[in-house]
């Protein structure tokens, strides 16, 4: 069965609230109740709540950007997987390349976070990726156990369905330079065949494998089109509602 494609926009820390609120009106608007492909918007923290709110009637799902894994109590600053799905969120973007490399995030608190989010029965977009000098020393296979078999270690298989996985090399994030779609799909078939060793042709065939790095309207459908790319991560373009619904659409929806 051909997996149903899925777009997710990653707002990163930007929109003032006003701004948040006029472009996930839009997005609602022009999704409707569209359910030919998954699509998700992941506002910063304080926008969750009145963005939930404007995206009420419409299937577009709200996610966050990070999450902790600590339940509750004395950590300053941290927000629990409990406080997000109250926000109304189905979905967490884990493990991004600007947290892994901006703000020093470890492979072991990636793990972490991925198990408790998948406990508490939150869909964890897990993001991994490359950057330019691992791409050149073709060390692919080191960057996939670092940052993703690390992190899913011990997940069952009923946890699985739970998980998204979205390859992100890291000089193509905010810098324009969109992998080709053979770039992406020879990723992504990469990604696929180890998971399909690790845990059989169902979680393999089952998981969902996202391209994340400078999508635009223009290059979504050429990405979109290969066999192991079932949608996108969408940055910089999905803060502009026009381009976000442009991706959707070449998306199926
Ligand atoms: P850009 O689309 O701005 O390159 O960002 C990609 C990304 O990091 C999404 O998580």
């Amino acid at each position: 069965m051909a997996r149903k494609k899925f777009v997710a926009g990653n707002w990163k820390m930007n929109t003032t609230l006003a701004e948040a609120k006029a472009l996930a009106t839009a997005l609602a608007q022009g999704v409707g109740t569209s359910t030919a492909a998954d699509v998700a918007v992941c506002p910063p923290y304080p926008w969750l709540v009145p963005v939930h709110e404007a995206l009420k009637g419409s299937s577009v799902g709200l996610g966050a950007q990070d999450v902790s894994h600590e339940p509750k109590g004395a950590f300053t600053g941290e927000v629990s997987t409990a406080m997000i799905k109250e926000a109304g969120c189905k979905y967490v973007v884990l493990g991004h390349s600007e947290r892994r490399h901006i703000l020093g995030e470890s492979d072991v608190e990636v793990h972490l976070k991925l198990h408790t989010a998948v406990e508490a029965g939150l869909y964890v977009i897990l993001c991994m990726g490359e950057t330019l000098v691992e791409r050149e020393k073709g060390l692919a296979e080191r960057v996939f156990q670092r940052q993703v078999y690390s992190a899913v270690a011990g997940i069952t298989d009923e946890q699985w369905s739970r998980i998204i996985i979205a390859y992100e090399p890291v000089w193509a994030i905010g810098t324009g330079k969109t992998a080709t779609p053979d770039q992406a799909q020879n990723a992504h078939y990469f990604i696929r065949t180890k998971i399909r060793s690790l845990h059989g042709e169902k979680i393999a065939n089952a998981l969902p494998i996202l391209y994340g790095g400078s999508v635009t309207a223009d290059t979504a459908a050429g990405l979109f089109s290969q066999p192991d790319v079932d949608g996108g991560l969408v940055g910089g373009a999905s803060l502009k509602a026009d381009q976000f619904l442009a991706i959707v659409k070449a998306a199926g929806n």
